[in-house]
């Protein structure tokens, strides 16, 4: 989600940092806009701090943060009363920590800038309990939607904008379990309305909008974008 978010921002002309723990991909778009790749742990300050300098040093200003890093790890993200405090601990640091300290960081430079718009992907997860019990994971992207409320409000005075994208079933590489199952891929298809999985390009179209004037009076929101699963009784 995040390298197609990207790419639609250098598509449309921006000049952006993108980053993330593991190498540069092949397929960052060629402009108009420029890119920097940096490859580090958003979960840890220093190089939050490394990859918003760089931004505001690349482009001479910083306008959007889009931050889309998260983890789901099924097979040791069980529930509370069984998991390992560590597994608790690093999904948080990961999933909150690293929006908690770009959204830091990012501010103070938006505030030179007279405004901005912040982008944080949270999950449909947010809004409800699961049978198949993630707890570190839910309670994780409940704590992105509330995060981005707050944030939202606290600096509506100041122009910038927080919203909140809550993804339902997204085809990308989080779905590697799903790989070679195609009896499972078809289950999940079926309990979708629109009988399919989004694609990068269904949050990429809705990422741009949210960050663009089109979207000047939406803050302290979210939009659901999955197929119609929440809507379900
Ligand atoms: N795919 C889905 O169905 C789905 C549904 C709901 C929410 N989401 C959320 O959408 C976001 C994007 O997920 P995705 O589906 O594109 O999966 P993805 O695994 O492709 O993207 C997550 C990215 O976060 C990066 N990352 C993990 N830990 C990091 C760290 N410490 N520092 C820097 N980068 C780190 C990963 O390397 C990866 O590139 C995640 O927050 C995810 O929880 C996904």
């Amino acid at each position: 989600m995040g390298l197609a978010i990207a790419n639609a921002l250098l598509e449309s002309g921006a000049n952006i940092v993108l980053a993330d723990i593991k190498p540069k991909p092949e397929t960052i778009a060629d402009g108009p806009g420029r890119a920097v790749y940096l490859q580090g742990d958003l979960s840890d300050e220093e190089f939050v701090r490394e990859v918003v300098g760089r931004a505001q040093d690349h482009a001479g200003r910083f306008d959007y943060l889009v931050n889309t890093v998260g983890v789901w790890w099924g097979e040791e993200d069980v529930s509370l009363v069984d998991m390992d405090l560590d597994v608790w601990d690093r999904v948080f640091e990961i999933n909150i920590d690293s929006m908690m300290l770009t959204a830091r960081h990012a501010v103070p430079l938006m505030l030179q800038n007279g405004g901005g718009a912040m982008l944080l992907i949270s999950s449909i997860q947010a809004l409800r309990g699961d049978p198949l019990a993630q707890d570190a994971y839910s309670a994780s992207k409940g704590a992105i939607r509330a995060m981005s409320k707050s944030l939202a409000i606290q600096f509506a005075g100041d122009n910038i904008r927080v919203n909140a994208i809550l993804p339902g079933y997204i085809w990308t590489d989080m779905m590697w379990r799903l790989e070679g199952k195609p009896e499972r891929r078809k289950e999940i298809e079926n309990i979708i309305p629109l009988q399919r999985f989004g694609t990068v390009a269904d949050i990429a179209g809705a990422s741009l909008f949210l960050l663009s004037d089109a979207a000047s009076f939406i803050t302290g929101t979210e939009l659901i974008i999955d197929g119609g699963t929440t809507a379900l009784p």
